[in-house]
């Protein structure tokens, strides 16, 4: 499956996707995470990326569609790929449609996780990441505390908080999403590929409609 993950910041994407990726054995490709590799590297990528990222706005097209040529061109991403946070407006999405076609792929279906406005930044603020690139585990001070606190309970490394998590960056992002994301949505519409899930109530409530709508096993 070739499944696609539209929604707001802070709906769940992260969380669900990983949990969707082992139940099903796919590569997870997180645009946001790709980008914090790069400007914890240092690259040029990542330090041009992270003014951006800083401000709550997009990051240049050229970027991701190169970051993600690359990696949607590699062996294994042909038995399927969850993408988490690219495409994000229309540009992005017309040139994945080009990849994919030069690649004989297509996407199989893209799921709209929706949520309500005031869900999102009770989420977003309370969020606490492990800055690891290969664990990248998300917790959340209220809904899902690391064991001992401030510590990663799958690799014991000492947990952060997003730069981009700070209040007045996140009602721009919220704001970014709107106008530049959200009209994929009718974009993938009117192609007959969009399923909405609810993504209000538990993760592992969240995760089982969504198991529902991907018409796989729970
Ligand atoms: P990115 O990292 O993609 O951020 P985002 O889309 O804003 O999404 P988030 O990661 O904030 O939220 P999420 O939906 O994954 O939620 P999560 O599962 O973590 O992008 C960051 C930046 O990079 C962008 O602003 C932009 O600058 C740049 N960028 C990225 N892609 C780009 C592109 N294609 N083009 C240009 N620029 C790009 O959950 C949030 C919190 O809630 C967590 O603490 C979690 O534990 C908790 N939580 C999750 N589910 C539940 C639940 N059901 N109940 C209670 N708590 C929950």
């Amino acid at each position: 499956m070739q499944i696609l993950f539209l929604g707001a910041p802070g709906a769940g994407k992260g969380t669900q996707c990983k949990k969707l990726a082992e139940k099903l054995s796919l590569p997870h490709l997180s645009s946001g995470d790709m980008l914090r590799e790069a400007v914890k590297q240092g690259t040029k990528a990542g330090i041009e990326a992270k003014s951006f990222m800083d401000k709550g706005l997009l990051v240049t097209d050229d970027v991701l569609i190169k970051m993600f040529k690359e990696f949607l061109s590699k062996k294994e991403m042909d038995k399927g790929f969850i993408l988490d946070g690219f495409p994000r407006n229309l540009p992005q999405a017309e040139s994945l449609s080009t990849l994919l076609t030069e690649l004989s792929k297509k996407l199989t279906v893209v799921i709209n996780l929706q949520t309500s406005d005031d869900l999102l930044v009770d989420r977003i603020t309370g969020r606490r990441v492990c800055p690891n690139k290969e664990c990248n585990a998300v917790y959340h001070i209220k809904y899902f505390p690391s064991q001992k606190e401030g510590v990663c309970d799958k690799c014991q490394t000492e947990l952060s908080h997003r730069s981009d998590d700070k209040p007045e960056v996140v009602k721009q992002r919220l704001q970014t999403y709107a106008e530049q994301t959200e009209p994929l949505i009718k974009y993938y519409g009117d192609q007959g590929l969009v399923k909405t899930v609810n993504g209000e109530g538990e993760a592992d409530e969240v995760f089982n409609n969504l198991v529902k709508a991907l018409q796989v096993t729970a």
